[in-house]
């Protein structure tokens, strides 16, 4: 095996594999971006809150007073977890007005783990369009002070999880007036400022859709066309279950999707009538709508689904990057040959995507990157908690010692010393890296963990593979993931 794997040393930087997969074989459908429904009232007032004149013929007169009285605006959309927030934040963001009036807009997903760090190099890198490899924070808020100097920019916080967002701020004394911060958030207590420079405008309470606007869009969701035979009876079911979703645009895609699976009035009723809606723990919990569609998942794609539990929540992946990881997890019934079992494998992808379990994120260097709902992602971590487990710097004193599977997401040197912990891990049986994670931690786990049977690692920084590697005596897959500029370009998988 070690001369395979010498082999593989070798060929690691070599671009082409005839292993690759086509991007160009299975095009994506237009359902990959779409339509977003209401919400015209909710951006219009967000836009005034934030001083946007209504046409741009008069940006550089006098835009608003709202924004010119204030250094630096924040606007925060509060609302419960699926209810939109995120996509008000994406309309705004994209607005023409919006999109002039402003001469810098970032936009960065903060999520649950806060790392100053890295999302100030993220803002950096989102400003400039180029990777920064700066490493030492005060040289990062150095350099994006300058960036934003003078400039009027928006930033956007999507996403946060406690009043650490504040720290992110401190280059912003920098910006021109009417710079703006929106934050997402479902936790109006995230909002606590304690800053002297910032503004805080009234919070945007996002609530569930209108009623009307809603059954529009739950209609399209789960298929149910005008001219079907069953019509009648299938709307009638339809306005029932739909009358429960409060008007929640992520339960009307994730049950529309299990839906219209079968547009059979004895579906219908199965659904509206399943003992799931019995969980419900808050008045506008959608939990039990998104278990329900897990539920009704068959059981090849609850495998490959609830696997995913093993990445960050909003962690962008691609449809070939996963394929293949399920493979190497042996979720893949074994072929003939490994472009057979890709194409099973992505078929599964789109069968999940189509039941909207994944969602089309965006599309970089032609790439179709895709993510999970984080309420979904939820749903994942429930199934999976005691075997896959995403490590960062911070958790690993949590991590449970029966643990199967880790991802490897952020690992710098000196946490790695912890890694010992790691090392403890009996029943570990395979470990992803991110292209987050350091030469040296990557050094120390291969050092360490001598039983591990799948490993996948990531190219971009890392230039070669260590050459401890040799120690997996029981390696059975090694898979390398691709990036450039940090971002996935590819992954190959060599079963050993
Ligand atoms: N007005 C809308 N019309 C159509 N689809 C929508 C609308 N609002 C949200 N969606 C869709 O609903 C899903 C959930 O929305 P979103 O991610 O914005 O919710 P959120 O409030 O940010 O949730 P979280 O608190 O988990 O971050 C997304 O797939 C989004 O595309
Ligand atoms: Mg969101």
């Amino acid at each position: 095996m070690s001369e395979e794997l010498e082999k593989i040393c070798n060929n690691f930087s070599i671009p082409e594999n005839p292993n690759e997969f086509s991007r160009t074989a299975r095009p994506f459908t237009s359902s990959d971006h779409p339509k977003i429904y209401g919400r015209e009232k909710e951006l219009d007032h967000a836009k005034s809150l934030l001083g946007v004149p209504k046409s741009d013929l008069f940006i550089g007169e006098s835009s608003s007073i709202i924004a010119k009285k204030r250094k630096l605006v924040i606007l925060p959309i509060v609302g419960m977890g699926g209810v939109g927030k995120t996509t008000l934040a994406q309309m705004v963001y994209k607005d023409k007005n919006v999109q002039s009036y402003f001469n810098l807009k970032v936009w960065v997903c903060v999520s649950d783990q806060f790392d100053l760090e890295r999302l100030t190099k993220e803002i950096i890198q989102c400003a400039t369009g180029n990777e920064c490899n700066v490493t030492n924070l005060d040289l990062l808020q150095e350099t994006l002070k300058k960036l934003v100097k003078y400039e009027r920019i928006l930033l956007v916080l999507d996403d946060i999880w406690s009043t650490d967002w504040q720290r992110l701020l401190g280059p912003m004394i920098e910006a021109s007036d009417g710079s703006a911060v929106i934050l997402t958030t479902r936790d109006p207590e995230h909002i606590e400022c304690t800053g002297g420079d910032m503004n805080i405008l009234d919070f945007i309470r996002l609530e569930g859709l209108e009623e009307n606007i809603y059954w529009d869009f739950f209609k399209v969701c789960s298929g149910l066309e005008v001219d079907s035979e069953n019509y009648i009876q299938l709307e009638n079911i339809g306005r029932e279950i739909c009358s429960r979703l409060k008007g929640f645009p992520l339960a009307a895609i994730t049950l529309g999707g299990l839906l219209r699976k079968r547009l059979d009035e004895q579906h219908w009723i199965n659904i509206r009538d399943s003992k799931m809606w019995e969980l419900k723990h808050g008045e506008h919990d959608i939990m039990p709508v998104l278990q329900l569609s897990y539920q009704y998942l068959p059981s090849h794609l609850k495998k490959c689904f609830s696997f995913c539990s093993l990445y960050p929540k909003d962690h962008e992946f691609t449809s070939i990057e996963l394929a293949k990881l399920w493979i190497m997890y042996r979720f893949i019934p074994v072929q003939e040959s490994l472009k057979r079992m890709e194409d099973i494998a992505l078929g599964y992808f789109h069968e999940l995507k189509n039941s909207c379990f994944f969602h089309y994120k965006d599309n970089s260097y032609g790439i179709e990157k895709f993510v999970i709902h984080d309420l979904m992602h939820d749903v994942c971590q429930s199934i999976t908690k005691d075997e896959c487990y995403c490590l960062e710097d911070e958790n690993i004193g949590k991590i449970s010692l029966n643990i199967y599977h880790i991802y490897v997401f952020d690992m710098n040197p000196v946490a790695a010393q912890n890694l010992r912990k790691m090392f403890k891990l009996k029943k570990l049986q395979s470990l992803v890296v991110s292209p987050y994670c350091s030469f040296g931690a990557i050094k120390s786990l291969c050092h360490g963990l001598k039983s591990i049977r799948r490993l996948s690692l990531p190219s971009g920084k890392i230039k070669k593979i260590p050459e401890n590697i040799g120690n997996l005596k029981h390696l059975q897959y090694f898979g390398h993931f691709r990036h450039t500029n940090s971002k996935f370009t590819g992954f190959i998988l060599y079963p050993l």
